[in-house]
């Protein structure tokens, strides 16, 4: 069952009850097409949306430290604690050191959390993949935001990605992100050998995020 995991990011259209409303959206969309849906809220939204929806709610980011004297940082206890499910981890907007993610990677399964690591290129996302995460998410930075989807603009980084994995851990999950908005780029991920999309911009930023969620799933 393709997944397609929104990431709230911090648009203003996805902070509080706007971002529980996007999460029941996707949750009804996801239910009625038979398709998997992850949501990313905002941090401060975790708890909340967690508890009013039946999808899986994942943090944006999460710091690698150990929970103790540290202020402003989010650990992964902390995120579990939230009832989120998972985390994404290494965001090009929010970049983490090798071992950081290595160390992420560990103490989230430990804690049963699932991981979506993100990179930028067929080379980290063979580096990441051999931290065993739950997810590689392939994004090119430069096509993050924009109107021309990486399936479009560079395939080839995501049968790469998808051939590379599979050589070195096959039981990673691999994502594509960056331009994602319509049906037609969720279908051509799935055919690169995907299991699903990330995006952001394509729901959170639509005129009409309902709409902007059929149009994505049509094709699936
Ligand atoms: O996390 C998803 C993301 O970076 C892609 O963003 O707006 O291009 O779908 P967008």
């Amino acid at each position: 069952m393709p997944l397609i995991a929104v990431n709230f990011k911090a648009y203003p259209e996805s902070m509080g009850d706007s971002g529980l409303h996007l999460a029941r959206l996707c949750e009804s969309v996801g239910e009625e097409r038979g398709l998997s849906f992850i949501v990313c809220p905002q941090q401060p939204d975790l708890r909340f949306i967690a508890e009013n929806v039946r999808i899986p709610v994942f943090a944006q980011h999460v710091d690698a430290y150990e929970p103790g004297s540290r202020t402003g940082h989010v650990v992964p206890e902390a995120v579990k604690a939230s009832g989120a499910r998972g985390t994404l981890i290494n965001h090009s907007e929010h970049r983490v050191q090798i071992f950081g993610i290595d160390w992420l990677v560990e103490k989230c399964g430990s804690l049963n959390l699932d991981t979506i690591v993100c990179t930028n290129n067929i080379s980290v996302s063979k580096a990441c993949a051999a931290l065993n995460p739950t997810y590689v998410a392939v994004e090119p930075p430069e096509l993050i935001g924009g109107d021309i989807s990486v399936t479009t603009a560079n395939p080839e980084i995501v049968s790469g990605t998808v051939e590379a994995i599979k050589r070195i851990a096959p039981q990673v999950k691999v994502l594509c992100g960056a331009g994602v908005k319509t049906g037609e780029d969720v279908r051509v991920a799935i055919e690169l050998g995907t299991e699903g999309v990330l995006l952001a911009s394509g729901v959170v930023k639509a005129k009409d995020p309902k709409k902007a969620l059929y149009e994505l799933v049509k094709e699936v």
